[in-house]
């Protein structure tokens, strides 16, 4: 035992089968704006089943997904008005959790109470927050840069069911060097095999990155770049507590990049936001959208650029729904190698905040 404690791997320090590894107190994106209309939805989240509806004025309304008393999921009721109405034995509730009806009887029960929860519309998302509502405050959704400039092209995005735990999407979203060996038709180019990767730490991440110079640009980006011939390419790929991603691709001409500060007018810029939601233990869904900075009016583009990324994402999911398998049916230790580094030191952050909010809860 001492020994096998002796060689396990750092990579596992808080890949637990455990709901309770989920951080409370921060916005999950829970779906896409035009996922949620005025008829009951139920997604879950952190292994939480949630209602999902809008009310006539078109606001969201998340609700637990069970009713106080025989547990029925609400989204099985009706929704009547602004109210739903459960489908067992009538109890009805406003969009706040208030039973405001209960047939057969005349008085209200006081505990007839259904949680909810603050809900905020962003970036044409739904975020949630699942942890103490007092403390749920919207300035803190990631700030997505230039959203509303039109000097910036964006594409649709999408959303991705995985089978597998989120923080090995959040892994993935921190290693550059997966690129060669899974998205060989898309993203990898000559070079992105050997090139070292440089880590640091933010106030709420980590960043991976690397220049990768005098290079064949790779087929997905190709098309984009305004010159033509060899390119120096950056990778940037940054990981946010608890489960945001921004990944940053830099292309100039060879020999003019290496300062991210100083780029040439024509450099290529694109910018993927990941936004990634733990379902429970098991499951993980996946949400995205990027920007870009050249053809920006060009349907045709946005329209490849989004069905690349798809076609991308999903080589990722099939890699790492199979990376959870092995993992939860092979015996640990796995190993680590240096390229982990970034990922190992975010699952340490994302640990202490976890940490710190357990022990918050406990002193209460
Ligand atoms: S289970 Fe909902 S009213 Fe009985
Ligand atoms: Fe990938």
């Amino acid at each position: 035992m001492a020994n096998t404690e002796k060689t396990k791997s750092k990579f596992d320090l808080i890949y637990i089968n455990s709901e309770s590894e989920f951080l409370q107190n921060t916005w999950y994106v829970i779906a896409r704006d035009d996922e949620i209309q005025q008829r009951l939805e139920s997604r879950k989240i952190l292994g939480t089943n949630i209602l999902l509806y809008r009310d006539s004025e078109g606001h969201a309304v998340a609700l637990d997904d069970a009713c106080p008393h025989r547990k029925l999921p609400l989204s099985m009721g009706k929704l009547c008005g602004d109210t739903v109405q459960c489908g067992y034995h009538g109890l009805t509730f406003d969009a706040s959790g208030k039973c405001i009806s209960a047939p057969t009887q005349d008085r209200i029960p006081d505990t007839a109470v259904v949680r909810s929860y603050p809900i905020a519309e962003r970036y044409g998302l739904l975020w949630v927050w699942m942890g103490e509502p007092q403390l749920a405050d919207e300035s803190k959704i990631l700030q997505v840069e230039d959203y509303e400039d039109s000097a910036w092209g964006r594409t649709e995005g999408g959303v991705l069911e995985c089978k597998c735990h989120y923080l090995l999407l959040l892994d993935n979203l921190l290693d550059p060097s997966h690129v060669a060996w899974v998205h060989q038709t898309s993203f990898a180019s000559a070079g992105t095999t050997n090139v070292p990767l440089e880590m640091s730490e933010t106030d709420d991440g980590v960043v991976v990155s690397r220049w990768i110079n005098n290079i064949d640009p790779p087929p997905y980006y190709a098309p984009m770049l305004c010159f033509s011939g060899k390119v120096d390419r950056y990778q940037h790929y940054e990981a946010r507590m608890p489960a945001v991603a921004v990944n940053i691709g830099t292309y100039t001409q060879a020999g003019l990049g290496g300062d991210d500060d100083n780029l040439p007018e024509n450099a290529y810029r694109m910018r993927s936001y990941h936004f990634i939601t733990p379902v429970d233990s098991n499951t993980t869904r996946y949400f995205w959208f990027q920007h870009y900075n050249t053809n920006i009016s060009d349907q045709a583009v946005k329209q490849s650029l989004n069905d690349g990324a798809r076609s991308a994402f999903e080589e990722d999911r099939v890699v790492l729904e199979a990376v959870h398998a092995g993992l939860n049916s092979h015996p640990r230790p796995t190993i680590d190698l240096r390229l982990d580094k970034g990922a190992r030191d975010f699952r340490k952050k994302l640990d202490g905040l976890i940490r710190a909010e357990k022990l918050a809860v406990k002193q209460r």
